[in-house]
């Protein structure tokens, strides 16, 4: 049994994930046993009572509802079972079945789902729904399959917001902070581009990376900065809406083609249901977040005007040219196209 080995470089990691990944391709990931009830584990790193969260729990409850005894699924919240980093190794060997990654974290394995983490291209949750719903968008669900990762549905979270020592009205402020980022290259350039200081981090690591001041600031959702309890170890929290977060729900193809034909078509048209229940319930819960972190008095929530946020978008607006080359200046015109056609 091939083990992992948790403790190593960042660059280490992804060469050693290269050659997980490779022998994962060769090897292929175990099969599920054919005896008992299939059996889906479905390990994830928020609070229960977030979006993905409550969306895992619900196709849990769905499933083992309509495929009483021949499904079995286990959901592992809040990094109980592994980090999302982990789960990616862990969908390639078979020892978890499905996850709901953020687009953003795809970055180590491929460019494709850069265009998500770019500042300010999605203005909102809806924006970001056309998007995904468009050609472009579904073409993204299975362009990773070489990589041993099919998409079944995307989730939201929602959109992200600054939290921080000092009010982030202007982006000078943000000067010098030390900024928690998810694993992803735009998500560090967006950081560099307003003079702070971007540190890759699991999402597991970033309550105590606050509370002992190894990092300053981060950007997440509400539902994340409440349920992680991030807003107790921050003075500030400005509204700027400049980024997305949300999940490509995904199985490895190998196991899921290997289900019982009438299993894995029930599985789809359930994950396609939850899916949009869960999506009509994101904004409602990342609301909530905020309304219950003003009510805590636990740190000052800072709403920009109109013109402030359009200095932070032309603050940010050079990270869209300097990742154009490998995104395509055609497909962020088109995302921004697509995402603005309400319009
Ligand atoms: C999540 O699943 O929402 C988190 O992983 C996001 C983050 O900040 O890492």
């Amino acid at each position: 049994m091939i083990t992992r080995n948790k403790n190593i470089s960042k660059t280490g990691r992804a060469g050693v994930t290269a050659t997980l990944f490779a022998l994962a391709l060769m090897f292929g990931c175990e099969k599920q046993s054919v005896d008992g009830p299939v059996l889906i584990k479905f390990p994830h790193v928020t609070a229960p009572a977030t979006p993905k969260g409550q969306a895992a729990e619900r196709f849990k409850h769905v499933v083992e509802e309509r495929l009483k005894g021949r499904v079995k699924v286990e959901v592992y919240p809040a990094g109980q079972l592994m980090s999302d980093d982990d789960s990616l190794d862990g969908l390639a060997f078979g020892e978890v079945q499905m996850i709901a990654i953020p687009v953003s974290k795809l970055d180590r394995l491929t460019n494709k789902f850069q265009v998500f983490d770019l500042p300010f291209l999605f203005p909102d949750l809806q924006a970001v729904e056309r998007f995904q719903a468009s050609d472009n968008g579904q073409a993204l669900l299975t362009s990773i399959v070489d990589r041993k990762l099919l998409g079944l549905s995307f989730w939201h979270n929602g959109m992200k917001q600054f939290g921080g020592p000092v009010p982030m009205r202007t982006p000078q402020a943000a000067k010098g902070l030390k900024f928690r980022v998810m694993e992803s290259d735009v998500l560090q350039a967006q950081i560099l581009q307003i003079g702070g200081n971007p540190q890759k981090m699991a999402f597991g690591e970033v309550y105590q990376a606050l509370q002992t001041g190894a990092v300053d600031a981060q950007e997440n959702t509400w539902s994340n900065i409440y349920s992680s309890k991030f807003y107790e170890v921050q003075s500030y929290v400005t509204e700027t809406n400049h980024g997305y977060i949300g999940y490509m729900v995904t199985v490895n193809p190998d196991y899921w083609n290997s289900l019982p034909d009438d299993i894995r078509v029930e599985l789809d048209t359930i994950v396609a249901e939850v899916s949009t229940w869960a999506n009509e319930q994101s904004a409602g819960i990342n609301l909530a977040g905020k309304e219950k972190i003003i009510a805590s008095g636990k740190t000052e929530v800072i709403e920009l005007t109109a013109e402030e946020r359009a200095v932070w978008q032309q603050a940010m607006r050079p990270v869209w040219d300097e990742f154009s080359d490998i995104i395509g200046a055609e497909a962020i015109a088109a995302a921004e196209a697509i995402g603005r056609s309400a319009d």
